[in-house]
């Protein structure tokens, strides 16, 4: 994705909208005394320890350790990704994108948006009142769908005929570009025609996409809407906005092949379910999957294919398990899909074969010693040369090795194996903050500022710390200059302004961290400047090979000094 948000507008939008309301409106929260609770919406909790700081701006749970600003609670709330968590928010509070971004990304996308919008909204009310849709409303029926469900996934109708939705909306240039015409010696006609139309609605629950059934035998049985400029279907799950609208924190997802096992599920109180759009699973999934659920059940046929398509599954979620994350596998009898299994056997059956999934490590082991003789060390060679590389894929963490462990036993010798990478895009705010007493003059400084950006305006801070050089120390530079120009700057404000995702990460943990500073943090600031300068001092002493000059010395450090001579004696 092109073009980064400008700093400024960052700064502007967090000036702009209150944490307290952005969270309020999603989590229900009491007042605290200076801040507001609530139980975390990130983690299991019978008492309040998740608290929001209307001064700092700025969330954090004392159980889980989750914490951040209101891009990163929608980001972590939501599913979103950054970019899209500041476009939301900005739509709330009403503020325009600036124009380079809308540039920087393309073409600006709002209109192909409000046409998906308008068509989904035609085929919604063709099925309510087309004098042809009483078939579609039957087969619906017939399917056991209520009307609740049909309405709460926007299901429609797309009457037969060539030119209705054409001539329903016009914008023949739109509807094409939005997939829903199709175009035959240059006449353009409904590309969905008598069909029941299921709208694919993106993170934001913007819809996207379509995908119309027949009604009865015909092929193709499912019709999808084309790639478009907003919709890439290796990227979609269709039932995931839907999944997070009816529930509240998702612990589970389940993954399905088709539309209607989506719906029919639902149709039993089986809300968590997502369907890919006939393509197989991808890593774009996977992301969005781990995004919003800590757990994944892939859920597919007993046959060939299905464990194929389960196969490749496990393949693309390797990569993305660190710790507290769990993939597992149900496979239904031969020829059942999950709505005619729900339908059989009722949600509360079905809900005891999801407990009984195959944990994705079993499914590993089993497809692979499928054909191996583990009773002869050969064999027992050849598995442990097929699981190998598999286990590599791991990121580091308990899971992982435990996996390694599994294969040392197999191998009957420990291994030596590629390191793991650190998995890109860790879930932010996720890691616990650091203790108190552990951080480093510098960052000390830094989570202090952040977490009081009035200690800015301090006279007299002591200078000599200018002098070191690094990241770190510019940082800080920066970050009080932020601070002087601005006396309303917040926490959230601070943390948010850097166009660098691991700085954001690095700070929104500083700015967590307790401080346990009761009341003279102001003394504490200087401590840590003052320790700098000295640092700053040393270093250059050291550059010039020279030995330390009284003046490079602290009164502390001299009557250190002192104490030490006067035993001595
Ligand atoms: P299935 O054929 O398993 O569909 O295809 P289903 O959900 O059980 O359909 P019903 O129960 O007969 O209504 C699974 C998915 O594969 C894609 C669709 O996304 C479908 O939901 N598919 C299937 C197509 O894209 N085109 C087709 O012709 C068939
Ligand atoms: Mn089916």
């Amino acid at each position: 994705m092109a073009g980064k948000i400008p700093p400024e507008f960052i700064d502007q939008l967090l000036a702009r909208l209150d944490v307290v309301d952005i969270v309020g409106r999603r989590v229900p929260l009491q007042r605290a005394g200076h801040e507001f609770k609530a139980r975390c919406p990130f983690h299991d909790e019978k008492t309040p320890s998740f608290y929001v700081s209307p001064a700092k701006q700025f969330y954090h749970c004392f159980g889980c350790g989750a914490h951040g600003t209101a891009i990163g609670f929608l980001m972590e709330y939501e599913g979103l990704g950054f970019r899209d968590a500041v476009e939301e928010l900005a739509a709330e509070v009403g503020l325009e994108l600036p124009r380079e971004i809308a540039f920087e990304q393309g073409p600006d996308l709002r209109p192909l948006y409000q046409t998906l919008e308008r068509a989904a909204a035609w085929y919604r009310d063709q099925l309510k009142r087309h004098p042809a849709a009483s078939r579609a409303r039957d087969y619906l029926r017939q399917r056991g769908l209520s009307n609740e469900v049909i309405e709460s996934f926007g299901i429609g109708f797309a009457p037969p005929g060539w030119r209705n939705l054409l001539e329903a909306v016009g914008e023949e240039a739109r509807l094409l570009e939005a997939g829903l015409l199709s175009k035959k010696e240059g006449r353009a006609y409904d590309r969905f025609r008598d069909r029941i139309i299921f709208p694919i609605r993106d993170g934001r629950g913007r819809v996207v996409a379509f995908g119309g059934r027949v009604l009865g035998d015909e092929t193709p049985k499912y019709l999808n809407s084309p790639e478009t400029g907003v919709f890439h279907k290796g990227r979609e799950l269709y039932g995931l906005y839907e999944a997070r609208r009816a529930l509240k924190g998702i612990d589970r997802l389940l993954v399905v092949e088709g539309y209607m096992d989506v719906v029919a599920l639902a149709q039993f109180g089986i809300r968590n379910a997502v369907a890919t759009l006939g393509t197989a699973t991808t890593s774009d999934h996977l992301r969005k999957l781990f995004r919003a659920a800590p757990e994944v059940v892939f859920c597919f046929d007993g046959d060939r294919a299905g464990r194929k398509a389960a196969w490749k599954a496990l393949e693309a979620a390797l990569p993305m398990l660190r710790d507290g994350r769990q993939a597992r596998f149900l496979f239904l009898p031969e020829g059942e899909d999950p709505d005619t299994q729900v339908r059989k056997e009722g949600p509360d059956a079905f809900r005891r074969r999801l407990a009984q999934a195959v944990p994705l490590s079993d499914f590993l082991f089993e497809q692979l010693a499928d054909g191996v003789d583990t009773a002869t060390l050969d064999g027992r060679a050849r598995l442990v040369a097929l699981v190998r590389p598999h286990v590599e894929k791991l990121p580091a963490g308990v899971f992982r090795r435990m996996m390694e462990q599994r294969l040392a036993e197999l191998a009957g010798t420990r291994l030596e194996l590629k390191r793991p990478t650190e998995e890109a895009g860790q879930r932010r705010g996720r890691r616990l903050p650091g203790r108190p007493g552990t951080l480093k003059p510098l960052h000390r400084a830094i989570a202090l500022l952040l977490q009081y950006p009035e200690l800015a305006r301090l006279d007299d801070l002591p200078d000599g710390w200018r002098a070191m050089e690094g990241r770190g120390v510019e940082v800080l530079q920066r970050l009080l200059e932020m601070c002087r120009r601005n006396p309303n700057m917040t926490t959230a404000i601070l943390v948010e302004h850097w166009s660098d995702d691991a700085m954001r990460h690095h700070l929104a943990r500083l700015a967590a961290t307790p401080l346990e500073v009761r009341g003279d943090q102001a003394e504490q600031f200087r401590g840590c400047l003052e320790k700098l300068a000295r640092e700053a001092r040393r270093a250059r002493a050291r550059a010039a090979g020279g030995k330390l000059r009284p003046s490079d010395l602290t009164e502390e450090e001299k009557a250190a000094l002192r104490r030490l001579y006067s035993d001595k004696r």
